[in-house]
């Protein structure tokens, strides 16, 4: 069983976060999403989110490609569960390029996914307020 996991806030669920789930899950048979708590993301992201955390979460389990939902509350947090969970693969946008490379000390591998053009929770959310 291979075990891929991924990161991120997943807020206003749309198709390039499926596209990158799709993607993800590829990679492997078991797909781990650490969704960013309200708290890390309004306290350390600066992300306000539309849905709450258990909003997001019902989205993302609905999504055929997810297998677990995990809280992520810390940026420090990624080792860790790659050990916690046996995860061999750590998938994210390639709008994270090179920052998590160091992961691979603790013996996963690193993949940087294309992200899908011209859709972005913040693109709803500024064509919506229009
Ligand atoms: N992602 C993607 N393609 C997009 C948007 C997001 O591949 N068009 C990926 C990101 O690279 C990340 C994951 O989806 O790996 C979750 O991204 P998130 O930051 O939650 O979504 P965004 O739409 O980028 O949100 P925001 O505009 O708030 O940054």
């Amino acid at each position: 069983m291979k075990r891929v996991i991924t990161y991120g806030t997943f807020d206003l669920l749309h198709y390039g976060h499926i596209e990158l789930l799709r993607r993800a899950k590829a990679l492997g048979d078991y797909l781990i999403v650490a969704l960013s708590t309200d708290r890390f993301n309004s306290e350390e992201k600066g992300k306000h989110c539309y849905f709450s955390y258990d909003k997001r979460k019902l989205l993302l389990e609905s999504v055929r490609y997810v297998d677990l939902v995990i809280p992520e509350d810390s940026w420090d947090q990624k080792a860790g569960d790659i050990h916690l969970y046996h995860v061999d693969t750590f998938v994210i946008g390639d709008d994270w390029q090179g920052k998590f490379d160091f992961l691979r000390d603790e013996g996963a591998a690193v993949v940087y996914l294309p992200r899908t053009p011209e859709i972005s929770t913040t693109a709803i959310k500024k064509d919506l307020s229009l």
